[in-house]
């Protein structure tokens, strides 16, 4: 039993990074509330954050065999990455789609994902909370009913 988050380009930023936009949390906050959220729950949580397209498509496939669900704020590359549709699809492991922000309230071409279409479901808009979510979400719809 176990659940992957992923988080791509820039995300290493947060807390810094437009906090008007992505809140003030940083990402290793996020990392251990979470943890802990599935801890509480008896699932263990890996986490991984990595600028680089490639790097993300290996700890995908790394997945394969021991990780039940993977969230997954892919960042700027929802908008560009095949290669990461395609690595999520060649695993075959449900994942949740998560953005902090609500992607269709900004920029035209952020309400593109080459992922959603595949999600078991898409989170957006609700900040730092949408990771927990998405920990509540593979706990009780994904692992649970294995
Ligand atoms: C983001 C939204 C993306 O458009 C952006 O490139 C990010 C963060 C979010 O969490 O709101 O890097 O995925």
């Amino acid at each position: 039993m176990s659940i992957l988050l992923l988080n791509g380009p820039n995300l290493n930023l947060l807390g810094t990074r437009e906090p008007h936009i992505y809140g003030n949390k940083t990402l290793s906050d996020i990392e251990t509330d979470i943890t802990e959220l599935a801890s509480s729950k008896g699932v263990k949580l890996r986490t991984y954050q990595s600028n680089h397209e490639g790097a993300i498509v290996d700890r995908i496939h790394a997945a394969r065999g021991n990780t039940d669900v993977i969230l997954i704020n892919p960042g700027a590359f929802t908008h560009t990455s095949v290669a990461i549709r395609d690595a999520l699809l060649g695993v075959q492991i449900p994942f949740v789609e998560i953005h902090l922000s609500n992607v269709h309230a900004r920029e035209q071409f952020r309400a593109h994902s080459y992922l959603s279409d595949k999600a078991r479901g898409v989170i957006v808009g609700l900040g730092a909370y949408g990771y927990e979510v998405g920990v509540e979400f593979a706990v009780r719809e994904v692992i649970q009913k294995k």
